[in-house]
């Protein structure tokens, strides 16, 4: 082999060494977090075992629920009128929606029907913000609409509200505990975090003036992580035009909202119009409650209540403005769950 030859060899192997080497171990690193991430969506079957059930993540305005193992068109008009679809027992019923279990082609799912013409800009507001957010991890999965109805994703477990009945189950005993419990924590923290920072802008989960209401918005999957269910009243912050919000048209009592919700005005009486404005600091200030019916009072929830203590009283400062982001509050939740495990 002559010098020259022998030269270009070793080029070719450093080219091979120092460029294909890496490329390829990239490649494959972006194949399998590509696939194990964003491809596929995973949740421990609690009455199976544990077993962990996935199933892929669809392309807009598609759907897969828990039975089927491939995305699916959302359901349209001639759907909901087809021999497939049956609608069955009513599950609830407020002054906007009747929510009626139903069944399409065998699988349980959620019909979600218009109850009064009156509410329907609340309606189809709740609606818009369901399919604004399609494709995150905390909302409900639609399933597709027509006219005044649509369908979502069933939840055998219902809403947040029966977690503490749901957590005394056997087969759940294995999140009955402190760790768990301020996993439902974190959990309800990314969610107001991902509202205060949505694509649609800074949204604020309104219709929450007593902790069961708050509660009964969100829904429990089987391995008991939370997704925002109830979007009907998400109105936007804009800090750049100053535009602020007030959560419906009537008076707001009690201590589970934010001072700032309530009426100010002690020599007269109420007016929609007169009530001052305000911001997602509301959703903060509520936190704390929504937390420490999570934390019950398990062994450990002392402990964690106390390391708690500072962000949950900064939560409850009087000025909105003091009051820490969603973030913040997200942040302290995990460093202290961080501890707990470690
Ligand atoms: N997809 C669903 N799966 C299971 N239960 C649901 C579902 N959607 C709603 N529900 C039940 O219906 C209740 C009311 O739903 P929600 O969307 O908050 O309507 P509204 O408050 O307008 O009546 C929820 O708290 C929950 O118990
Ligand atoms: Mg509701």
């Amino acid at each position: 082999m002559t010098i020259l030859e022998e030269a270009a060899q070793t080029s070719i192997t450093k080219i091979l060494i120092y460029l294909c080497l890496p490329l390829t171990v990239a490649v494959v690193f972006w194949y399998m977090i590509g696939f194990s991430e964003d491809n596929s969506i995973c949740h421990k079957n609690y009455d199976d075992g544990g077993k962990v059930v996935c199933h892929p993540a669809c392309p807009s305005r598609h759907f897969c629920i828990p039975g089927m193992t491939e995305c699916r068109p959302w359901l349209a008009c001639q759907d909901f009128q087809s021999v497939h679809f049956r609608v069955g027992k009513l599950i609830a019923k407020s002054a906007v929606k009747m929510v009626y279990q139903a069944e399409w082609k065998g699988h349980t799912i959620v019909l979600i029907s218009l109850a009064n013409s009156e509410y329907r800009k609340d309606f189809l507001h709740g609606l818009d913000m369901l399919t604004a957010f399609q494709g995150s991890q905390y909302v409900t999965q639609l399933l597709g609409s027509c006219d005044d109805s649509y369908v979502t994703e069933y939840h055998r477990l219902g809403s947040v509200k029966n977690v503490n009945r749901i957590l005394q189950m056997s087969q759940y005993k294995e999140l009955n505990n402190i760790q768990g419990r301020l996993g439902l924590c974190i959990n309800y923290a990314a969610i107001i975090n991902y509202f205060h920072t949505s694509p649609r802008g800074t949204r604020v989960m309104c219709d929450s003036n007593y902790l069961e209401k708050t509660l009964s918005q969100y829904l429990l999957h089987d391995d008991l992580s939370i997704v925002a269910n109830d979007l009907d009243a998400l109105p936007k912050i804009d800090r750049s035009t100053g535009l602020l919000i007030r959560c419906g048209h009537r008076q707001i009592y009690g201590d589970f909202p934010a001072p700032e919700q309530r009426w100010p005005y002690n020599d007269h009486n109420f007016t929609d119009l007169e009530m001052p404005p305000y911001d997602e600091k509301t959703d903060i200030w509520k936190i704390p409650d929504v937390c420490s019916f999570f934390l019950d009072d398990v062994p450990g929830s002392d402990g964690v209540r106390f390391h708690l203590f500072k962000i949950h009283r900064q939560c409850k400062e009087h000025s909105p403005d003091l009051r820490p982001t969603a973030k913040e509050v997200l942040e302290t939740y995990r460093e202290v769950h961080r501890k707990l495990v470690s």
